[in-house]
């Protein structure tokens, strides 16, 4: 979503400002601003676009020294983009500017209250309420002033302001939306992802909800709850660096995250997979196993790709451990009463920890008294920070906005949680075993997958024109037939359905003809047979078929136009293989239709907001 960079220290603020929304650009991006204040007062540059377009109206000022600064790339909720609703924002006398990430609320009520005080207002932002409202408290003291505003606002903030007549301070707060504080050598930085100031520090501080920083020239901070009780943040070192965030020789992060897989793959594995034991330690789950050996019901809770991540869980965790699981949309989640008994385990799953109705949905189940766990990957997080414990992935900051390495690194986590509760209530030693020794061959697996892409290329330029696609899957590899059709959505702008196999007679069946080309998940399990009739339906309609196969199947080539053959494992696992085909495919459909595969229309990284 919207990214915040703040900079107060000894070096120009400009180029350190400029790096940071271009390191953030991944997360929104519909435009860009910049404001800055030395002793000559406040300038504020912004317009519509990516931050290039902020770079060429800003090129007359890259000498500019000494300033202290805030920052933003916005992705639009309230308003169009346009230069006018770009942010920062500033109150009318325009002695304050301000960067906001999150909603505002009760915004159109505050706002027509301070235009009846005579107040005139230039954006159909929320936002700018927010800054209006911070200049009518202002009198020289700039965190008293976000104090006061804060306490008429409802909904989700985190925010970065600076004052005209104050070149010594940058105040942030936030309530929902992450902040994190860069510490420095006699200089601070604050963004809203710490991707964007990994460069100049790994000492940050994550700011906690409801609470307000002071950030000094002379690299001092003061932390305060929003009620201006004095608190000490605890300091935390990033666990990655700044080269982690090149694409290293890759043409788009994307395509650079799909290669990384068999390296993350053995991350998330790492220390956790007890082979002779045949089975899993995931000690950051800070559960006893008397308490593990007890539960009833699992909940899965999440958005997005992480919510088909969940849907495979719930296939394994039922078939392994005979644990019944549900798996639940955040955003419905949180809005419904769910019923959550006493031997009910919450998970929440979120790549980034931010997706704020995920964090929305973990706090009501936490209401409801529940035991809630995470599987993140951001390290830091809030949810990783909120949750009772956790797995994280240690898949390395995710860039492209289409999640690749984060899915299957979510499916190993929830491997290994399976072999745990698996080897507590049913499966014995050698079929735990069965299970961790194939889940150790995997890394070695996807490799070869990979092998393929020219292969994968070559179909893709067959079919890129196509403007439509059905997915199909049954059992562990309906959720992965989701994961294609998203995938191939996201970033090639195409409509594509994902769909259980059998279930496609009951509607999509209808659309097939020569135009409508399918993907069908055809793996040698239990039900391949029945999968090989769902292809009979989609060839007697004129469709094409592209099937994901074992390698070994001979059968399959009679039936499918173009096969692409992965390597065999135990059916729990197979969606840990069969997505790497179809991650491939969507990248380079499109790159064939030259769409921005890392930054795609419309989407955002990380959703701060509902
Ligand atoms: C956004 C991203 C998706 C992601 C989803 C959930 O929509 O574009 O790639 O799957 O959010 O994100 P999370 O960080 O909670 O896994």
């Amino acid at each position: 979503m919207c990214g915040i960079v703040g900079y107060i220290g000894k070096k120009e603020a400009y180029p350190i400002l400029i790096e940071g929304l271009s390191a953030l650009e991944y997360r929104g991006y519909d435009s860009a601003g910049i404001a800055m204040v030395d002793s000559t007062g406040l300038t504020i540059y912004k317009d519509k676009g990516k931050v290039d377009r902020l770079k060429e109206i800003t090129r007359s000022i890259e000498k500019e020294k000494g300033a202290i600064g805030i920052a933003h790339t916005r992705w639009a909720t309230h308003g169009a983009p346009s230069k006018v609703n770009s942010h920062p924002h500033t109150d009318d006398k325009e002695r304050i500017a301000l960067v906001h990430n999150g909603i505002i609320e009760n915004y159109s009520i505050l706002k027509d209250r301070l235009k009846e005080e005579g107040i005139e207002f230039r954006s159909e932002t929320d936002t700018e309420v927010l800054a209006q409202l911070v200049g009518k408290y202002y009198e020289n003291d700039l965190a008293a002033a976000v104090r006061r505003a804060l306490a008429d606002v409802e909904g989700t903030f985190g925010i970065a302001v600076v004052a005209k007549d104050q070149p010594e301070v940058i105040v942030a707060a936030r309530r929902g939306s992450p902040l994190v504080v860069g510490v420095g050598d006699n200089e601070l930085l604050l963004a809203s992802d710490a991707s964007a100031i990994v460069r100049h520090t790994k000492t940050v501080i994550y700011l906690k909800d409801n609470n307000l920083i002071e950030l000094h020239r002379d690299g001092i901070y003061h932390t305060t709850t929003l009620e201006n009780v004095q608190i000490t943040p605890e300091l935390h070192q990033l666990e990655y660096d700044a080269e982690s965030l090149a694409k290293g020789g890759f043409e788009h992060f994307m395509l650079k995250e799909i290669f990384e897989q068999p390296q993350t793959i053995k991350n998330a594995l790492r220390g956790r997979l007890l082979i002779a034991e045949g089975t899993a330690r995931l000690d950051g789950l800070n559960i006893v196993h008397q308490e593990l050996r007890s539960i009833e019901r699992i909940i899965f809770v999440a958005c997005g790709t992480s919510w088909h991540a969940a849907l495979v869980g719930e296939y394994m965790i039922e078939d392994i451990a005979g644990i019944p699981v549900e798996v639940e949309y955040a955003s419905e989640f949180r809005y419904r009463n769910p019923i959550i008994g006493p031997n009910t385990l919450v998970f929440v799953i979120s790549q980034s920890g931010e997706t704020a109705d995920t964090l929305a949905a973990l706090r009501e189940a936490s209401h409801k008294g529940a035991t809630v766990l995470g599987i993140c990957n951001a390290v830091g997080s809030s949810i990783a920070r909120e949750t009772h414990g956790g797995v994280y992935l240690h898949a390395g900051p995710e860039i492209g906005v289409a999640s690749t390495k984060a899915f299957t690194s979510q499916l190993t986590v929830l491997s290994l949680l399976t072999l745990l509760l698996g080897r507590m209530r049913r499966i014995s030693h050698s079929d735990g075993m069965t299970i961790a020794n194939a889940l150790q061959a995997i890394p070695s697996q996807v490799e070869q997958i990979l092998k393929q892409n020219v292969k994968v290329k070559e179909i893709a330029r067959i079919y890129h024109h196509h403007s439509n696609f059905l997915y199909l899957g049954r059992s562990y590899n309906f959720p992965v037939a989701l994961e294609g059709a998203l995938k191939l959505k996201e970033i090639s702008y195409v409509h594509a359905e994902g769909y259980p196999a059998a279930e496609m007679k009951h509607g999509p069946i209808a659309l097939i003809d020569k135009e409508m080309p399918s993907v069908v998940l055809a793996i040698k399990d239990s039900i391949y047979d029945k999968v090989i009739s769902n292809i009979q339906e989609v060839k007697a309609r004129g469709g094409s078929v592209i099937a994901i196969a074992n390698e070994g199947d001979c059968e399959i080539e009679k039936h499918a136009r173009h096969v692409i053959y992965i390597p065999k494992t135990i059916p729990i696992l197979s969606p840990l293989l069969s997505v790497i085909p179809l991650q491939l495919l969507a990248y380079h459909i499109a790159a064939m239709r030259g769409c921005e595969i890392d930054q795609p229309r419309n989407l955002a990284k990380s959703v701060t907001v509902e």
